[in-house]
């Protein structure tokens, strides 16, 4: 789908679906009588925002308009004079309308309708419930570029693709600066979609050193000015990244840890410096700590951390934030051969910590811990991972909810707040210090898993705490919940990657606070 921008509304006229909206505004009256005088109220269809009169007319005229409520979601499509598809689409009630509420309600249309029409127009002030024409057309944009994804490359029948333009009809006063927003949002959906495809890839094709190239080949077509590093295993090794090397152990495929620098055009000493960490598993068998099948399918999306933090690298690149990042991609699967890695086994950390591991399954920790200290090293203010860490925090907050723990409470705050700016839920949880103690060894300094069934992805995230050195301010995100299947929201994919908190990452990075 292509955006264009139409200040004159001359290609609206021409589309051949044009999507109008009507909300309810509620009107009191107060009745005299002799029977029950008092006051009822009304919910009259509003269209006073439609420009095109003739559109009024053509609406005013129809029979069916006398029984269009313009509830949420409701739907009146219509023939107009042109032989175009007029839409209108119901808001409700205009002040409960809100950000999310643009994005769902594009989403549901375009999944609609998108394939039937090869030109199709919006009315952006139809849809400005917020009072901001500019943050509208951009919300707008979002819906569209997060729509328009589909993962059909092992289909021999591919989904039929239908060219289509999508204009938005806007105020010329702010024609140039919604452009440029638009252009804006672009990027960061592209990232989104990005992500997807990484995260959708199967495990059979994206093994860790094809991973790597794949990342490598992206940064070196489209993030201009970033430098590039990949260690291989023998690098890792003289790196000490034995907990890393752990779980690459049973694995038929090297680890690649890919280290990924930007720095801004205006930078110094003082220039914050965020790394981004995320865990990289093509696939997650549990090692000798066997899943069982059923929990095993889906656990190519165990690499989705890595892609949501690539994903939004890649989109504060193309934007010029203004601020140093550091982004470090933990490669491998966890695999089994003779070679993999026994329960029972003590391997000591990059940072010297001696870790019993006595459940292989519990990977993730194992390749962040090294990851973390590589990246401490490069002395960031902040680090930001993610990962799809533990299966209980989607028993806990759902496939809705990321898990967010760290260790700066107003780190965390500035977090959520750009989470909330974006329709992305987060929600932190405690760690607090019988979870610590829960990670203990009898033989060793820590174990890799706790008392278990208990608190699962609070102590993982104690364990992961051991290995933040430096005062580095870190928040973790656990999105085994949302990384996948996000079916509940229309601009997402009801199966597969759903790219969700890449928005939320890049939001922050972009701020430079
Ligand atoms: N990759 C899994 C976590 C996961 C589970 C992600 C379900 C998405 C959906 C992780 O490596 C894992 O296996 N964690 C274990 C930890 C346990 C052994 C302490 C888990 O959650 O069962
Ligand atoms: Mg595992
Ligand atoms: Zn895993």
């Amino acid at each position: 789908m292509i955006i264009k921008l139409d200040a004159t509304g001359d290609q609206f006229l021409n589309c051949d679906l044009k999507i109008l909206t009507a909300f309810q505004v509620e009107v009191s009256t107060t009745t005299k009588g002799k029977g029950k005088a008092g006051k009822t109220t009304e919910s009259p269809v509003s269209i006073a925002h439609w420009q095109n009169k003739t559109l009024v007319e053509e609406f005013m005229g129809l029979r069916a308009a006398a029984t269009f409520k313009a509830n949420k979601d409701e739907t009146l499509t219509f023939t107009g004079a042109l032989g175009e598809t007029i839409l209108v689409v119901g808001l409700g009630k205009k002040d409960s309308f809100d950000d999310e509420s643009i994005r769902k309600s594009i989403a549901k249309v375009l999944k609609a309708h998108a394939g039937k029409f090869s030109s199709i127009g919006i009315d952006v002030e139809g849809f400005n419930t917020i009072e901001d024409d500019i943050q509208t057309a951009a919300l707008i944009a979002e819906s569209i570029g997060m729509c328009d994804y589909t993962y059909d490359n092992y289909k021999s029948k591919k989904s039929p693709k239908t060219e289509c333009t999508i204009f938005l009809a806007v105020d010329k006063k702010n024609a140039s600066k919604i452009e440029k927003e638009v252009a804006s949002v672009k990027n960061i959906t592209n990232s989104i979609n990005v992500a997807r495809d990484f995260v959708n890839e199967v495990p059979n094709v994206l093994n860790s050193v094809e991973y790597a190239k794949r990342i490598e080949d992206d940064v070196k077509k489209n993030l201009k000015g970033v430098k590039v590093k990949i260690l291989n295993k023998a690098q890792l090794k003289k790196e000490n990244m034995n907990l890393f090397l752990s779980v690459n152990a049973g694995s038929a495929h090297e680890a690649r840890l890919v280290h990924l620098t930007y720095e801004p055009a205006k930078s110094n000493s003082k220039t914050k410096h965020v790394a981004l960490v995320g865990k990289g598993l093509t696939f997650d068998t549990g090692g000798y700590s066997l899943k069982p099948g059923a929990s095993m399918m889906g656990m190519k999306y165990d690499m989705a951390g890595s892609a949501t933090v690539y994903g939004a690298f890649r989109a504060a690149v193309l934007e010029k934030a203004p601020i140093k990042i550091t982004c470090i991609l933990a490669m491998t699967d966890n695999a089994v051969n003779e070679m993999a890695t026994m329960p029972d086994s003590v391997v000591t950390a990059r940072n010297g910590t001696t870790v019993e591991i006595l459940n292989t399954d519990a990977e993730g920790r194992l390749v962040l811990a090294d990851a973390f200290d590589y990246a401490c090293d490069l002395k960031p203010h902040y680090l930001i991972d993610a990962a799809t860490l533990t299966g209980a925090c989607l028993v806990a907050l759902g496939s809705q909810v990321a898990g967010v723990m760290g260790n700066d409470d107003e780190f965390y705050a500035e977090l959520k707040n750009h989470a909330d700016a974006n329709g992305e839920y987060i929600w932190q949880l405690p760690i607090i210090e019988e979870w610590r103690q829960d990670i203990k060894s009898k033989i060793a300094d820590i174990k890799n898993i706790g008392t278990p069934m208990r608190a699962g992805t609070t102590t993982a995230a104690a364990f992961l705490e051991v290995f933040i050195k430096n005062d580095v301010k870190w928040a973790h995100f656990d999105i085994a919940g949302v990384a996948d299947s996000a079916s509940h929201l229309p601009y997402c994919p009801a199966n597969g990657a759903s790219g969700l908190i890449i928005r939320t990452l890049t939001s922050y990075l972009l701020d430079g606070k």
